[in-house]
């Protein structure tokens, strides 16, 4: 399964994401488009981001009824977009519907995959504020095993529980893994966090790494890093 690392690209313009992207004169990162982004400047940036050549998930993490789902994706799936997201949350009807909404009339869709918990969520408050009884591993593990039943291509989870997934639902089953940070960076508000060289060798597919690239004093070089201790370049 091809492997790679998504620079998250937080921003809230146009012209800052740009002028960001700009800086990457090699390669073209994989670059990720979230809700505050494409809140602020609509479909419009991703096809531009795209027209650039750049390869986008467009990380929306929809939440809501089945019908709702369907729709919104069918919109979505129009933007040329390579991945996307909803939350398992949701339900296996959801995510089932969100399949459907996604498939263009000739069959091919974008790769979907599903948030199982928040890598900002511990434990801890999983249980005392959303009264969820299991421990964390067992919600992911059951989550991830949903999203495959409603035909996803995977889950969004923290690196720490790759293998947890791989275990549950298949090495194919892919693992695209926020909360990393440099062994000698802070944490933010990420928790269930790990470095890209232990994210390796844990089984992520994917990366997504935000602060740690865009809030870099050099953000080539933090990318290149990134690159190197994640693909063993
Ligand atoms: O800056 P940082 O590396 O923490 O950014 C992580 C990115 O991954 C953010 O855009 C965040 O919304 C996203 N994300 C996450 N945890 C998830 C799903 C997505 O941190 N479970």
């Amino acid at each position: 399964m091809a492997k790679d690392v998504i620079i998250a690209c937080d921003f809230s313009s146009k012209e800052q994401t740009l002028a960001f992207l700009d800086r990457f004169t090699g390669r073209k990162p994989f670059v990720k488009i979230g809700m505050e982004l494409y809140y602020a400047e609509g479909p419009e940036i991703v096809r531009e981001i795209k027209r650039r050549g750049h390869r986008i998930f467009l990380d929306l993490k929809l939440h809501d009824i089945p019908n709702t789902v369907r729709k919104a994706m069918h919109v979505l799936s129009r933007l040329d977009v390579d991945m996307t997201n909803v939350h398992a949350a949701g339900t296996v009807d959801m995510m089932r519907a969100a399949v459907e909404g996604l498939t263009r009339e000739d069959g091919t869709r974008p790769l979907l995959i599903a948030v199982t918990q928040l890598t900002s969520t511990s434990e801890e408050r999983m249980q005392r504020e959303l009264l969820i009884g299991a421990s964390i591993n067992d919600t992911i593990a059951k989550y991830a095993e949903n999203a495959k039943e409603a035909g996803l291509d995977g889950v969004v989870c923290s690196p720490l529980e790759a293998q947890l997934v791989k275990e549950h639902c298949g090495a194919e089953f892919m693992t695209v893994t926020p909360g990393i940070r440099f062994a000698d960076a802070s944490k933010d508000d990420q928790v269930r966090i790990t470095t890209p060289a232990r994210a390796r060798e844990i089984g992520s597919d994917y990366i997504v790494v935000g602060r740690p690239v865009t809030a870099a004093d050099d953000p080539v070089a933090a990318y290149e890093r990134c690159c190197k201790e994640f693909l063993n370049e």
